[in-house]
């Protein structure tokens, strides 16, 4: 497929640009900067204030995509499957069939290495371009969140996983909060791309969740930067429409059939 062999073109050349969306009108400005669009399972904590990915659905998922779908024309589309949607091959590769089907999306992305390796690459056998997610896998953590790869043992076992993964067939990997000698480690090792999330510089692209660096979704989360404050622009429109109410301004005759 053309979009991904434009990402995998990247590896080397270009940083890769990716952003989350989970609804068509913001999937329509994304679309503008970003290489890759992500509906990520994120919106569980930032739409619906879960406390866990967990609690996301297959349904949600499908919904949000199908809304950002309508938004997206030159990005590549990926959507996260949810937790429990993957347990096993059979499984995984039922929903990401009707993930495809209902969605339309370019891929979807799956979170972890050797233990989901029969359900990777079953997608991929089934021609279904997969993305991986290495690091912190906020779906299964256990405990607090903290970084990865700072053990020689865990920067064994994500350099280990990475390349799995490649060997599969996927054709890039997310990598989060993965210490920074070990994000380079891991990228340079790799011929396809990897795209961090407080990985560091050394990826080969970035993913935010765009309402956390438009500032619209308050966190405090060490990698995350604020590059806009969209909350101040939205309180000027929303005051200015109360003030012109209440104050019988609006609607004019203009705006009056
Ligand atoms: O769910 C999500 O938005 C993600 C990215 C932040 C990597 O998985």
């Amino acid at each position: 497929m053309k979009k991904i062999k434009n990402i995998l073109d990247k590896k080397n050349k270009s940083k890769i640009v990716c952003l989350t969306a989970y609804s068509k009108n913001f999937a329509i400005e994304i679309d503008r900067y970003a290489d890759i669009i992500l509906v990520g399972d994120s919106l569980g904590s930032v739409l619906y204030n879960y406390t866990t990915t967990r609690k996301v659905t297959l349904t949600e998922m499908i919904n949000h995509s199908k809304s950002v779908r309508y938004g997206v024309n030159k990005s590549l589309m990926v959507v996260d499957m949810p937790y429990g949607t993957y347990d096993n091959p059979t499984l995984a590769l039922k929903n990401a069939k009707k993930i495809i089907k209902e969605t339309k999306c370019d891929a979807v992305k799956l979170e972890g290495g050797k233990k989901i390796i029969k359900q990777i690459s079953l997608l991929i056998k089934n021609k279904i371009p997969v993305m991986g997610h290495l690091g912190l896998l906020p779906q299964t953590n256990k405990g607090r969140f903290r970084s990865k790869g700072k053990t020689f043992k865990e920067k064994k076992q994500l350099i280990d996983d990475a390349k799995l993964l490649q060997n599969s067939g996927v054709f890039s990997i997310v990598l989060e909060c993965v210490k920074m000698s070990t994000a380079k480690q891991i990228t340079q090792n790799l011929d396809i791309p990897t795209i961090g999330i407080g990985s560091s510089i050394y990826c080969d692209g970035q993913v935010l969740v765009t309402d956390d660096l438009l500032g619209l979704n308050e966190t405090n989360i060490k990698f995350v930067k604020k590059f806009l404050n969209i909350k101040k622009f939205i309180n000027l429109g929303l005051k200015k429409f109360a003030f012109e109410v209440r104050s019988k301004k609006y609607p004019s005759k203009k705006h009056s059939y």
